[in-house]
C-alpha cells in the first residue's frame, strides 16, 4: 500500500503542552519550550514520509487571550524555530509558509518569516505551514472579502473561495492529527477539512514521537475514505444476491 495515495496532506494540533508542565509541577511554557522541540523531529518525518504538505498549528486567534507571558513565549518559539531551522529548511527543498494574521508579531520575526517564505516559494519539497494568529472562520471571511473587493458583480463559487484562502495551493487536508486527548477541531483549516479523516490520540503533543506519527499515517491510511459516494464498488454478498434475485421473480410474477 502507498501510503501517499491517501495521505498527502496532514495538519496537526499539537495540544496538550500546558497539561504535560502542569502534570510535572511546571510553569505551563515549559510545555510549550518542550514541545517546540519536537516540531522539527515530525517535520523530519513528513518529509522522510514523502507527505505533500504539513500544517501545524502553533497559534490560534483565540489564543491571544492567553496570559502575556506565554503568548510572548510562543512568539520567541516561533522566532528561535526560524534561526535554527532555516538551513535545513533550505537544504531539504521545504517550502515554507506561514499562514494567519501575524501582523501582530515583532517586526524581526516578520521579516525572518518573509525572508524564509520569499527563498522557499519555489521548492518543490514538503510544503510546511505554520498556522499562526490563525483562525478558520478569519480565513473564510478574509477570503470573502478580498474576492469582493474585485468581483462585485458575480456569485461567489467554491474556486473563488480557494484561490483567495491564506495558502490558494495548499489543498484539502487529508488526515487531522489532535494530541492532547480532546476531540475537537478548534477554528483550524474549517473548509480544507471538509472530508478530512480524524485522529484523536491522548499523547500529549510534548510526549509525541515520530514513531506514533508514522503508526498513525499507516493506520488511517487503511481506512476507506468514501468522499460522500458509496466507494470503489457496490459489493453485495451472497444473501444480498439471492434477496435480489428473490425480488426480481417476485416482481416477474404480480407485472
Ligand atoms: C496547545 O497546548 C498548544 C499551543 C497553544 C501552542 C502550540 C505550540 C507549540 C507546540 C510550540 C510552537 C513551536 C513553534 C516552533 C512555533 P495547550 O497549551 O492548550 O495545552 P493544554 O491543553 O494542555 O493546556
Amino acid at each position: 500500500m502507498n501510503i501517499n495515495d491517501k495521505i498527502k496532506h496532514v495538519a496537526i494540533i499539537m495540544d496538550g503542552n500546558g497539561r504535560w508542565a502542569q502534570n510535572r509541577c511546571r510553569p505551563r511554557v515549559w510545555g510549550h519550550i518542550r514541545g517546540s522541540s519536537i516540531v522539527s523531529d515530525i517535520v523530519e518525518e513528513a518529509d522522510d514520509l514523502g507527505l505533500h504538505a504539513l500544517t501545524l498549528y502553533a497559534f490560534s486567534t483565540e489564543n491571544w487571550s492567553r496570559p502575556l507571558g506565554e503568548v510572548t513565549t510562543l512568539f520567541n518559539l516561533l522566532k528561535k524555530f526560524l534561526l535554527k531551522e532555516r538551513r535545513k529548511i533550505l537544504k531539504n527543498r521545504v517550502r515554507f509558509k506561514v499562514i494567519g494574521d501575524v501582523s501582530n508579531l515583532p517586526l524581526p520575526t516578520r521579516e525572518l518569516i518573509n525572508k524564509l517564505e520569499k527563498e522557499t516559494k519555489d521548492f518543490k519539497g514538503l510544503k510546511l505551514s505554520f498556522a499562526f494568529g490563525y483562525g478558520g472562520r478569519n480565513e473564510m471571511i478574509n477570503a470573502v472579502n478580498k474576492w469582493a473587493q474585485s468581483n462585485p458583480e458575480r456569485p461567489f463559487s467554491e474556486e473563488d473561495m480557494e484561490a483567495n484562502l491564506y495558502q490558494p495551493d495548499l489543498g484539502d487536508v487529508d488526515l487531522l492529527i489532535r494530541t492532547g486527548g480532546d476531540q475537537r477541531i478548534s477554528n483550524f483549516l474549517l473548509w480544507q477539512m471538509a472530508y478530512a479523516e480524524l485522529f484523536f490520540t491522548p499523547t500529549k503533543w510534548p510526549d509525541f514521537t515520530r514513531e506514533e506519527f508514522r503508526g498513525i499515517i499507516y493506520q488511517v491510511s487503511g481506512r476507506e475514505r468514501r468522499f460522500g459516494t458509496i466507494g470503489a464498488t457496490e459489493s453485495l454478498d451472497e444473501s444480498c444476491l439471492l434477496a435480489r434475485k428473490n425480488l426480481e421473480e417476485l416482481n416477474q410474477i404480480y407485472r
